[in-house]
């Protein structure tokens, strides 16, 4: 596996590529990988002649109140987990690569941005779809899996796709998560031992709002998101930023529960680490 670390290396080799046919699968990550991370890898491995991870902590999709500077980094460790999924490349850049000092551009998506993460988050979007559209001119990949624990995210970024006309199949892939339901990310490194059940609400409370909705399933949105909110608040240590019910298209809220009903949800443990987790209602 190679490590690459400048837009320019890194774009001459996805040209040459091109040029011999190949085809290239692209996973964009943080880093820190999980196995959630490995599992988008080894989707891209199915399907791609050619494999690129990206790791990029990106600043600019950070506020300053965030945990850009704890960002968990372990190149090395990363290192050796990406080539053990067989992985091509590893394109790591720097800061500076990425946005020099005369770096003026911002690629925004509207709309689509406003509520849920990017209310409490303003600018995040703005910030993951600048360094997104980035990485795919960088690395010209025909396709890119992402996770679909970022739902938002994944709306977004394929919103961006089909407005920019990026000749690239964006690729969604399910939630991996522990033994306990709790779905995998970077940021459960933060958890200490005792917030781990408060951790754990959101994935029970997703359990409980399908219950619900199995028992009797003419329950309406504010009910089921009632349950929702009843399962994390009885947890002390949790505080809620978003229980919401949405069209898994639009993101726009759904007046009845449809099998396009998603439960979405965002919430602080300790004010501290901020998670997110999501489910269709009906499975
Ligand atoms: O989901 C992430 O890890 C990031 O938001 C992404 C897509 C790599 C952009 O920085």
């Amino acid at each position: 596996m190679k490590l690459l670390t400048t837009p320019q290396e890194m774009q001459a080799l996805a040209l040459t590529w091109k040029g011999e046919g190949l085809t290239v699968g692209l996973v964009p990550t943080m880093g820190w990988f999980h196995e959630g991370h490995l599992s988008l890898m080894r989707k891209a491995r199915a399907i791609a002649d050619k494999v690129i991870v990206t790791l990029f902590v990106n600043p600019i999709q950070f506020a300053p109140t965030e945990d850009l500077d704890n960002y968990p980094h372990d190149l090395e460790r990363d290192r050796s987990l990406a080539e053990a999924e067989g992985v091509d490349v590893l394109y790591a850049p720097d800061v500076d690569g990425m946005y020099p000092e005369d770096f003026k551009t911002s690629v925004r998506v509207s709309g689509l941005t406003t509520g849920l993460c990017g209310a409490s988050r303003p600018g995040h979007f703005d910030g993951v779809t600048t360094v997104v559209a980035k990485l795919f001119n960088q690395t010209l990949p025909h396709v890119a899996v992402f996770g679909e624990k970022d739902f938002q995210q994944l709306a977004v970024i394929r919103q961006m796709v089909r407005d920019l006309d990026f000749p690239i199949e964006i690729i969604g892939h399910p939630i991996v998560r522990e033994q306990s339901g709790l779905a995998m990310s970077s940021r459960n490194s933060y958890l200490k031992e005792d917030e781990m059940d408060a951790a754990h609400s959101l994935s029970k409370a997703i359990v409980s709002a399908k219950n619900l909705l199995k028992q009797d399933a003419s329950h309406s949105p504010e009910q089921v998101k009632e349950e929702a909110a009843r399962v994390i608040v009885s947890h002390p240590q949790c505080s809620i930023d978003y229980v919401e019910i949405v069209d898994r298209t639009s993101l726009q809220p759904c007046d009845r529960i449809s099998p396009e009903s998603m439960l979405v949800l965002a919430v602080k443990i300790n004010q501290r680490i901020r998670l997110i987790d999501n489910s269709l209602l009906i499975t």
